[in-house]
């Protein structure tokens, strides 16, 4: 029995608009029938529409009081970081006993986690982070950032075509044909890609960046054309495989390259990074004047400062009649089927490191190494240390 004897807490999310949950019926019955006890929240699938008594039905108890959740848990599983949670004026922190496991989206490396970090080191929580699991092949079934990221890519697609004015095919009417819209995607990773299709599936005429000849390869295979950036491989791959951070002189000639896809585009989804940096702004204000007015950005890499340089994370605002999108947490706004690829990323996670009904963290694993974050009173995570100054 996989996870005999030990207790799943499931808590609501607290962070503002979030209505994700970390674990579906179906999870629940795998913990369960695994020797598991499930404890879940009142209401806390209902934001992706999951009800209690769904939950009952796969096993799980509901509890009412989230500080009991918290006090009888033994692995705690939650989509986003701890908060302050004010209807207990305390922080979720606060709630948790020594020793205890939190799987969740933790990014302890941004600055506005630090603090939080910090507590979970203090309390002796044993924190994992999904965003900390590696992009590698045997990690792919638990890699939430990937699955996340698909989620975006899709619906950044959506909320531009409801922005702009016009139809995306091209459609055959009584006074005429009428042409398809223009889609322009720059940076065609999971997000990049998933835009692509989605934005051909909708009969838009679809163009694509990426640095990497790979990503626009296979942004050419889902049917766009692609724009060639000319900047040479050695200059725009790094370590591992990934984009390079570009320096000054090729970033001005990949923004030319652009420029006349950008003016005669109706939409751009931006989604270029470069791992552990800012995302590198590749629309300047100057750009965003040359697109036609009704036209939509959506900057979808607004989470580390975005691709366009007017982009406001968290709000979508207006200039010269364009409207640039940086909505933080898109996959959120597509909580049934996101919350399914969370949950089932996360079950395949914690099925990864328990044993037996015992939680065996192997430091020397390369899954484990890079998303563990606190334990035992310790701060584990690379880039958390580093960001902290204590690397
Ligand atoms: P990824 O690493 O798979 O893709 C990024 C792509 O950008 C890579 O293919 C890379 O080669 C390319 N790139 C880097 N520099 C470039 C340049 N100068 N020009 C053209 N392409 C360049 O990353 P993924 O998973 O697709 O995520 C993309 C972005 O979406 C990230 O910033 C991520 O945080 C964000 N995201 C935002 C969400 C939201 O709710 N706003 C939700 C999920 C992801």
């Amino acid at each position: 029995m996989q996870f005999k004897g030990l207790v799943f807490g499931i808590p609501k999310e607290i962070m503002p608009g979030e209505r994700r949950v970390a674990a579906i019926p179906e999870t629940v019955e795998k913990l369960v029938s695994g020797g598991a006890a499930v404890l879940v929240e009142k209401g806390a699938g209902e934001g992706a529409f999951i009800m209690d008594d769904d939950y009952r039905k796969a096993g799980a108890r509901i509890v009412e009081d989230v500080a009991e959740i918290y006090a009888q848990s033994d692995v705690i599983l939650k989509a986003k970081e701890p908060l302050f949670n004010p209807e207990k004026n305390k922080h979720e922190v606060e709630m948790m006993p020594r020793g205890q496991v939190l799987v969740a989206f933790l990014h302890p490396a941004a600055p506005d986690n630090h603090e939080m970090v910090r507590k979970l080191a203090d309390q002796g929580i044993t924190a994992l982070t999904l965003d900390g699991i590696p992009r590698i092949s045997r990690a792919q079934a638990m890699d939430a950032l990937t699955s996340m990221s698909t989620v975006a890519g899709y619906k950044a697609v959506l909320m531009a075509a409801n922005r702009v004015p016009k139809f995306l095919p091209m459609i055959a009417s009584a006074v005429g044909m009428i042409q398809p819209a223009n889609v322009l995607v720059i940076g065609t990773g999971v997000a990049g890609l998933q835009a692509v299709a989605t934005a051909r599936r909708l009969g838009a005429v679809v163009y694509a960046v990426d640095i990497r000849p790979e990503a626009a390869e296979h942004a050419k295979s889902l049917g766009a054309k692609i724009i060639e950036t000319g900047v040479p491989p050695e200059v725009a791959i790094g370590e591992g495989g990934y984009a390079k951070h570009l320096p000054q002189e090729w970033l001005l000639k990949e923004r030319e390259a652009i420029a006349e896809a950008v003016a005669k585009a109706d939409i751009i989804i931006s989604t270029a990074l470069v791992p552990g940096r800012l995302a590198p702004v590749l629309l300047t204000e100057e750009m965003v004047r040359s697109m036609a007015p009704g036209s939509a950005i959506v900057d979808v890499a607004v989470d580390q400062g975005g691709n366009c340089e007017l982009t406001v994370g968290g709000e979508v605002i207006e200039k010269y009649g364009v409207s640039i999108d940086g909505t933080k947490n898109i996959p959120g706004l597509v909580p049934a089927s996101s919350t399914y690829m969370l949950s089932k990323n996360i079950f395949n996670y914690v099925s990864y490191f328990i044993k037996e009904g015992k939680i065996e963290l192997d430091l020397g694993d390369e899954i484990i190494a890079s998303s563990i974050v606190t334990r035992d009173g310790e701060l584990l995570h690379a880039g958390a240390r580093e960001a902290m100054g204590l690397a």
